[in-house]
């Protein structure tokens, strides 16, 4: 069990605004070993990190990420909706929660391009990784495997994860053609079988979202490497 890796999910999305300096502040704090965000593409092409395709939930502007410039963005409120004292808290760019998380904790960088088409937003997720030397600590990921086949071709050392909905056949030929690092089910849909034949193939298994302690142990026990949970407080509370 205590091998198993923890993923905070949006940071910590359950303690702190998702998606926000705040809430990868306070999951680095937690000790997770890596933390999971969202990106998107902004008007004038700039990495966001956000959850959903338009701004609604989340922040005090409205309307899609993508119609939107950087500037316009960095306007808007995006804690205020979680709770008051996060007033003030900004939409951040990838790059500036590189710079911002310690240099040991890992980063999912999750390409959004399963419902917007972004061109050119996975060459831009691989400069930024370049710049911040984190080929090591990062493991890109998405739903859209297009994506992934396209960072695979523009740099076959990034460590990729791919994530899905249903359990579904080609995930493995998909997995061949990738050399995925990783594969990120619904923690619903995990059984030993899949965690066994994935290892068999050597890949790790990262389940979502997995925010209940006892279920951990029970993903545990199946074998998966790591969990990607919106608490991970209670997870490190358990283990303690
Ligand atoms: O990476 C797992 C999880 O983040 C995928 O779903 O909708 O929370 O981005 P979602
Ligand atoms: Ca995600």
């Amino acid at each position: 069990m205590s091998e198993l890796i923890v993923i905070g999910h949006r940071g910590a999305a359950s303690l702190a605004p998702e998606n926000t300096l705040p809430s990868f502040d306070v999951a680095q704090k937690l000790n997770v070993q890596m933390i999971e965000l969202d990106v998107h593409m902004s008007k004038d092409m700039q990495l966001i990190v956000i959850h959903d395709e338009t701004l609604n939930r989340t922040t005090s502007g409205r309307g899609p990420v993508g119609a939107h410039t950087l500037a316009q963005l960095k306007t808007l409120d995006a804690g205020v909706w979680f709770k008051p004292e996060f007033r003030g808290s900004k939409i951040p760019t990838l790059e500036e929660v590189y710079a911002a998380l310690p240099k040991h904790i890992g980063i999912n960088v999750e390409i959004k391009t399963d419902v917007t088409h972004y061109p050119g937003i996975e060459a831009k997720v691989l400069n930024v990784v370049q710049k911040f030397h984190a080929l090591h600590r990062t493991i890109v990921s998405s739903f859209n495997w297009e994506s992934l086949t396209l960072m695979h071709r523009l740099e076959p050392k990034l460590k990729l994860g791919i994530l899905m909905h249903h359990l579904e056949g080609k995930v493995w030929p998909m997995a061949g053609l990738i050399h995925a690092f990783s594969l990120h089910p619904p923690q619903r849909l995990v059984s030993s079988n899949f965690v066994w034949q994935a290892h068999s193939w050597g890949y790790k298994v990262y389940p979502w979202v997995v925010n209940d302690p006892g279920r951990v142990l029970k993903l545990g026990a199946m074998g998966v490497d790591g969990v990607i949970t919106d608490c991970p407080q209670i997870i490190t509370h358990y283990w303690e």
